[in-house]
Order: C-alpha cells, then structure tokens, then sequence
C-alpha cells in the first residue's frame, strides 16, 4: 500500500514538493516575520535626515569597500574597537553596510571618537593624520549641497517599514538647508554605534606617581613620541590647536581650571576620552581623545608626561619673564 505512491512519478514529485515547501515556510520565512526576529534596541534612535544624507554617500562612495561596521565577538576586537556588535542595533539599516574588507579599522563604534572638526579635516585630507594612509581624499563633498526631495522619498520609502520615519518634507528641507555631503557624512559617522553604550572607564588611581619624571632620556623620548602620536592634534609645542584638541600646557584640564596629577594624564592618554567619567570631569562635549593604551606602552606614555611637565615649565617661565618685562 505504502509502495503504491512510488509507481506514480508525478504525484510522488508534486507531493514531496508541497512537502518540502512546507517545511521551508516554517523553519524559513514564518520566522521572518516575527517581531523578535527584528530585534531594536531600546537606545536605537531612528536616522535623522542629515544622517540618512549621509549614509547615502557613505554607500555611493563605497566607503564598506574599505571599512566594515561591525564589531565581532573576538578579544580583540573588542580590545581595539569596544562593545562587539549586537542584532538590535541594525534594524534601520536597509541595506547593512557591514562590509568584508578592512583596509581602514572598523566605523562601528566611530561615532564620539574624535571632534567634528577633526572628521572634516580627515575626510579631505587622511594623509595629514596618517601619513600613509591610502585613503582616497573626499575634498569634494565640501559644497555638494543635499537634495531635500531626495532624501525626503528615501525616508517615505522606509516608513513602510519603520512609521517613525515618515517625513515631514518642509521640515526636511529646513534641517537640510545650506548643508552639504560634508556635513551630512559627518552627522552620519557621528552616530554611529550611538546605541551601545561607550567603553567603560576604569576608575583611575590618582595617587601613583610618574616613575619618569625628570628622567632626561625619557623627556627626549616623550618628545618624539609626542611628535609622532599627538602633534597632529594637540600641535607641535602641545598648546592645541582651536577646534581639534585642547592645550596640554595650561592650567585647564578637561575644561575645568586647576591641573591634575600626573596619573590623570595617564589615564587620558591610555583610555582617551572614555577615561573621564573615571577623572570626574567633563571635557569636552563631543570627546574626541584617541586612547593609545593599545599602541603605546606604559613606559612611552610616562615618557610623554615627562616632557609635556618639562614644556609646562619652559611654558611657566616664559610667562613669568614676560609678566616680569611687562612690570618693569
Ligand atoms: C581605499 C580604502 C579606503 C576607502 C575607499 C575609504 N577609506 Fe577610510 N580609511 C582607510 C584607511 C587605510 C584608514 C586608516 C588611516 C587613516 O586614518 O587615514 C581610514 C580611516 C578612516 C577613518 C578614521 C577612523 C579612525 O577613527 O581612525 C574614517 C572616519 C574613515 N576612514 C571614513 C571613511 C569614509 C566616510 C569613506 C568614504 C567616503 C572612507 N573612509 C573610504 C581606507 C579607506
Ligand atoms: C585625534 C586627535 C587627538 C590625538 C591624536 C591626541 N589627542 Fe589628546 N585630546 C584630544 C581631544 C579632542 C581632547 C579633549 C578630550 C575630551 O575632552 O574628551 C584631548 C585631551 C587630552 C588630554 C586631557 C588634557 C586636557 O587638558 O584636557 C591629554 C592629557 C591628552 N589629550 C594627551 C594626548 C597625548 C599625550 C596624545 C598622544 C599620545 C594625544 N593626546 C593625542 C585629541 C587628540
């Protein structure tokens, strides 16, 4: 009886299609529909237009042929570049920008790590930053202005999906007035990883001292470590450069008037701005310290606190002259 279905070639094909299909359906697309299969985080916000903008030109200069974003669950990579990816935080994305090639770091935890300013800067012109960097220069975004219809149809179209999106048009062209591709990649790169909360700063301890300090060989070392590592930001002479990094020579540390120990600086220039909330003090909104404890060893940084106490003293000196000419 059984055996009878198999002398019937066509009934026995049609039926183990169905069969198959069936099974498809469930185990496939069924749970495709669920709502737990799109998880969101609860801290995800939707894209902003000027943020969609970008994206746009993120994926029409092929900036994934380059960088990924997504962070695996590896040891290092959480290491290099924080919290590792989570499904939540992509609900928005249609389609991912993962990408498969690093030729730059990974972008998914960009957002924060350095100042708007710096991002422009970088943008145009990588090889002031890294002077091997092979990545192409995006001077041209600078006064390409955003087409408000365009990115308004494109917010509609994910509506569909996702009714926080919908636009209002006027107030799309009013947040996209006077704004170009410039702008909008930076307000894109600014966001990302927005939804995972930032590295976890290790509560420093203030109360160990610099084994270097007035160590001449380490004040020389520090020098050219600082040449090579900081300069770009900080300048030259460490006295900052407006818009991009704070001076390390004055009295303000962290936009707060009064200097710290030695230790605080440690901890800034091992865990960048992630280090703050541990040091108490606000600094800058945006943040935008790189952390070099990866890159550097402790020795490299204590050497570097050693000359930039050094250059605070020649600093401290002038001052006193010049106040001293200025009296007599
Ligand atoms: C040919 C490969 C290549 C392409 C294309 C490319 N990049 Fe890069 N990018 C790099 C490399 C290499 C670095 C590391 C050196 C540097 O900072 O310039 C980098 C660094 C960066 C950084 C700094 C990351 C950090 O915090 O250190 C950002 C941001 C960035 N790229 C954004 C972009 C954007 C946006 C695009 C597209 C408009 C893009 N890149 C296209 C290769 C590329
Ligand atoms: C990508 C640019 C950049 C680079 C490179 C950089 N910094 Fe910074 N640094 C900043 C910014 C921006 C701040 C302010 C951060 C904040 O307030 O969150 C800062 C803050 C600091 C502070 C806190 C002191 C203060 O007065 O606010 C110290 C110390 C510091 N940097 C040292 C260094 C050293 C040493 C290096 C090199 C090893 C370095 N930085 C490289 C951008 C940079």
């Amino acid at each position: 009886m059984a055996g009878a279905i198999y002398r019937k070639p066509i009934t026995l094909a049609v039926m183990a299609t169905v069969t198959i299909l069936v099974g498809s359906v469930v185990t496939m697309a069924y749970p495709m529909l669920r709502a737990d299969m799109h998880p969101k985080l609860a801290t995800l916000k939707p894209y902003t237009a000027l943020q969609l903008a970008g994206r746009d030109v993120y994926q029409r200069e092929g900036c994934m042929n380059c960088h990924t974003q997504v962070v695996r669950p590896l040891p290092s990579e959480v290491a290099r570049y924080g919290a590792y990816s989570q499904a939540g935080e992509f609900a928005y994305e249609h389609p991912f920008l993962w990408g498969s090639k690093r030729t730059g770091p990974d972008l998914a935890r960009e957002g924060g790590l350095r100042p708007d300013a710096w991002q422009y800067d970088h943008l145009a012109n990588p090889q002031k930053y890294v002077p091997r960097s092979n990545m192409p220069s995006y001077a041209f975004l600078k006064g390409r202005l955003l087409d408000a219809d365009q990115v308004t149809s494109h917010l509609a179209a994910l509506a569909v999906l996702h009714p926080e999106l919908k636009p209002d048009p006027a107030q799309v062209k009013a947040e996209l007035a006077g704004k170009d591709e410039a702008d909008a990649m930076v307000a894109y790169l600014q966001q990302l990883g927005h939804a995972v909360p930032r590295r976890q700063a290790l509560a420093a301890d203030l109360t160990v001292e610099n084994p270097l300090a007035h160590d001449v060989a380490a004040v020389v070392k520090g020098q050219k470590l600082f040449a090579d590592n900081c300069a770009v930001c900080h300048g030259d002479e460490a006295k900052g450069q407006e818009g991009i990094a704070p001076s390390l020579i004055d009295d303000v540390f962290l936009e707060v008037k009064g200097d710290m120990p030695d230790a605080a600086y440690f901890a800034m220039i091992s865990g960048g701005s992630d280090a703050k909330a541990g040091l108490g003090r606000p600094g800058l909104k945006d943040g935008g310290m790189t952390a070099f404890g990866g890159q550097l060893s402790k020795q490299d940084i204590w050497s570097i606190i050693a000359w930039l106490r050094n250059q605070k003293a020649h600093e401290a000196a002038e001052g006193d002259d010049h106040d001293a000419q200025e009296h007599r």
